[in-house]
């Protein structure tokens, strides 16, 4: 036993302890690979990742999502993964209550969507999109699925109150804006429901047969934009089929437009138990099947029985064995995960901004973010009504007291769920409101100190009222006013847009009587897509479109009838004189037999169908009084010539004067009539609008500038945009039909081609 024998054994021992911390250290990465700290991160995780919880990862983790959420996604706690919340929705924060099987949590109840796309203005829009992503934030909400951004191809489309518009530009422009200021404070949102969903009627079966042009000029440049301009963190795919594939598992949709060409780089999901072959899904590009398994309330309510189905909600073992199989390969399932781990590190959760919620008690909003919304849903509500008709000058209010109140809308019992006024539809748009907190007309009129008169006889509802009823009500009060209202939902679309027989006599019997004592009647509609007016316009002398603006509606409708607000919201659809002139009527609902629906009228939609046909109208696109009057002059473009090779943007500018004696504001409108086009195209298209505000007296310049893709249509032989060389006119207006200013201008050079450029 040398020294020679020790040396060697220290050796030994050295070596030994070196090789087992290799080990362990290798052994311990092996155990805890490292968690997702960031994007740079991604990759690592995707690689440790087993495959069974890959195919977790793609499927949400169940309905109701934690605290009555909509959905919410898996957690992988092992590799620092956090579950997140996703919760509707288009007109305020939807957690709990309805059929979620949870506490409702009281939200704000903002105006409907068409009623913010009414305000033409994107700081309205951003105003409500702000305090909607604060109470997100509030309950700890990931990601608000909204905006909703399908065109109102048809008035009884059951969800056109929460979508924006018949026109894809200003859906567009109006999404870009509530897309933009939600993420700005860190909360992601869901545009949706691409594609083509423009009815409920059969609305997991129907399939959308969409003229290729159509598609692109109308039903997905709304999309479009947004996904360029704001960068939604996702975008949800819709129930329906767009020309023969469903839009879950359409890859032309889901990955060739959206990804390649739009360049769109976040997270697509599906709608609620809207994927038919969760494979096939996955393949095609829809990252993630939402929500997962249900486990609400039995027995299911109608809306989610109508649309669940199991292969909706797949089981992560059938995905499993169709990735050991082949049916779905490694790199689909990799880069769903992957955009859905893009997602996550995104989200408020994961930066540990939601610790301090408290998920299972918070029912109700802090009490300073309610008052906030409620504030800013009565001035935005204000700002969105339009003002339809006003003869003589009947609103605002002059001399007014005592204002006769009638229609069945009114009444207030809460009892039935009658609030005295409907402040927005039903479904995933509906909001937990509390119904104390909402302001129907009546209470909003006595907010406004005007005293109220709606019992006659004792009798509250009003319909039905006898004709010296009518006469007492006239000879008692100041003016009339009559509030009709509809309500309409998610999973139906409307029967009709017709009024009721005893709602027209009603209007009727008043306008005689008020009339008989030289008093005026205004008629206040409370509704989500236009009705019937022809029949009964003539009797009213003034008539508010109030939309469905939310709880302080009653408070928004006092402040324009009494003129503290003077109303500048323009109609962002079309009121038709009757419903077999819509573009659309009898291919609507289409052959729901057969579960199939043409667009026969192609790009018609709208008024870019009724002005081109020159068709009468209820009221215009666009229209929308005030109690003031502008004048526009110097309408000037900034050369004549448009060079298409160029794509060098045309400055337009227009003279704007408010000649009356208070202050408003107009919306300042732009369309571009193609005088010359081998392609067939519509007589104006609306390429541009902007809102200003103007004292009495007061001049302001506007400025827009165009694109050559104001000038483009879509050839769907080239399948490109193309501005074609030519006349065109630019049309300044204060609605589709008041054009106030013409100028032309020539398109010079060779077919543009847009794509190109
Ligand atoms: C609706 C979506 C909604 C989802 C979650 C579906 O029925 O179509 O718009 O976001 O439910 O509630």
């Amino acid at each position: 036993m040398g020294k020679r024998f020790y040396k060697i054994l220290i050796t030994i021992i050295i070596c030994w302890l070196i090789m087992a911390n290799v080990i362990r250290t290798k052994a311990s990465l092996n155990d805890q690979p490292l968690g997702l700290t960031d994007e740079a991160s991604i990759e690592n995780v995707i690689n440790s990742l087993t495959v069974d919880e890959k195919v977790q990862l793609v499927i949400g983790a169940g309905y109701p999502g934690p605290n009555g959420a909509a959905g919410s996604t898996h957690a992988i706690p092992r590799l620092g993964i956090p579950s997140v919340i996703l919760s509707d929705g288009p007109a305020g924060v939807r957690i709990g209550g309805l059929f979620a099987g949870a506490p409702p949590r009281i939200a704000t109840a903002f105006p409907v969507p068409v009623l913010l796309s009414a305000t033409w203005d994107v700081k309205q829009i951003q105003k409500v999109a702000k305090a909607m992503a604060k109470e997100a934030r509030e309950y700890g909400v990931d990601v608000l699925l909204a905006p909703g951004v399908n065109i109102h191809r048809d008035p009884l489309g059951g969800r056109n109150f929460e979508y924006y518009s018949e026109d894809p530009f200003l859906a567009g422009f109006m999404a870009t804006a509530f897309i933009q200021a939600v993420q700005e404070t860190g909360v992601g949102t869901s545009i949706k429901h691409f594609a083509a969903n423009n009815q409920e009627t059969k609305r997991t079966n129907i399939n959308a047969m969409v003229p290729k042009r159509a598609l692109r000029e109308i039903y997905l440049p709304a999309f479009e934009m947004a996904v360029k301009q704001a960068k939604p963190w996702t975008v949800m795919s819709a129930y329906n089929a767009v020309n023969g594939v469903f839009a879950t598992q359409n890859r032309t949709l889901l990955t060739d437009i959206l990804r390649y060409e739009w360049g769109f780089d976040g997270l697509v999901l599906s709608d609620w138990w809207a994927v038919k072959n969760p494979v096939a899904a996955l393949e095609a590009g829809n990252d993630l099947i939402m929500p997962g398994v249900y486990r609400g309330p039995l027995p299911m309510p109608e809306l989610i029985k109508d649309v669940y189905t199991k292969a909706s909600a797949p089981s992560p073992e059938l995905l499993k064995t169709a990735n050991q199989n082949g049916t779905l390969s490694k790199e689909a399932l990799d880069s769903s995960v992957r955009n859905i781990l893009k997602l996550i590190i995104k989200t408020p959760t994961f930066k540990g901004e939601y610790k301090n919620v408290d998920y299972q008690n918070k029912t109700s909003l802090s009490k300073k973010t309610a008052i906030e919304g409620a504030r800013i849903n009565r001035e935005v509500a204000s700002e969105g009504m339009v003002l339809l008709k006003n003869e003589d000058k009947t609103l605002p209010f002059k001399a007014v007291k005592k204002i006769g109140v009638a229609g069945e809308n009114a009444v207030v019992d809460l009892a039935q769920n009658k609030l005295g006024i409907i402040i927005g539809g039903g479904g995933s748009a509906q909001v937990n409101v509390d119904p104390k907190k909402v302001v129907s007309l009546v209470q909003g009129l006595k907010n406004a100190h005007y005293s109220v008169v709606n019992s006659i006889n004792g009798k509250k509802v009003i319909e039905g009222l006898s004709k010296s009823d009518a006469v007492n009500l006239a000879k008692n009060t100041d003016i009339g006013l009559v509030f009709i209202g509809r309500k309409s939902t998610e999973g139906a679309d409307r029967p009709h847009m017709s009024m009721k027989p005893e709602e027209v006599r009603l209007i009727k019997d008043l306008s005689e009587a008020y009339h008989a004592e030289g008093k005026k009647l205004v008629v206040v509609l409370n509704i989500g897509a236009p009705i019937e007016v022809a029949s009964w316009s003539d009797d009213a002398d003034s008539i508010l479109l109030a939309w469905q603006p939310g709880q302080e509606g009653g408070n928004a409708i006092a402040d324009v009838l009494s003129g503290k607000v003077n109303p500048s919201g323009k109609l962002p659809v079309t009121f038709p004189v009757k419903y077999s002139d819509v573009p659309s009527y009898g291919n609507f609902p289409g052959d729901t037999v057969n579960n199939v629906v043409h667009y026969t009228e192609g790009i018609y939609v709208g008024y870019r169908y009724y002005d081109t046909k020159n068709l009468n109208l209820a009221y215009p696109f666009g229209h929308g009084l005030t109690y003031t009057d502008f004048s526009y002059s110097n309408l000037k473009l900034s050369s004549s010539k448009f060079l298409l090779s160029k794509n060098d943007p045309l400055s337009i500018s227009v003279d704007v004067t408010n000649k009356g004696p208070v202050a408003g504001k107009e919306v300042v409108q732009l369309y571009i009539h193609d005088q010359h086009s081998k392609l067939d195209r519509p007589f104006k298209e609306l390429k541009g609008f902007k809102k200003i505000f103007l004292k009495p007296g007061q001049t302001k310049k506007v400025t827009f500038t165009i694109d050559k893709r104001a000038l483009s249509a879509f050839d769907d032989k080239l399948n490109r945009w193309m501005a074609e060389p030519g006349k065109f006119t630019v049309l300044i207006g204060s609605s589709s039909r008041d054009i106030k200013q013409e100028a032309e201008f020539i398109g010079v050079g060779k077919n543009g081609d847009w794509q190109n450029e």
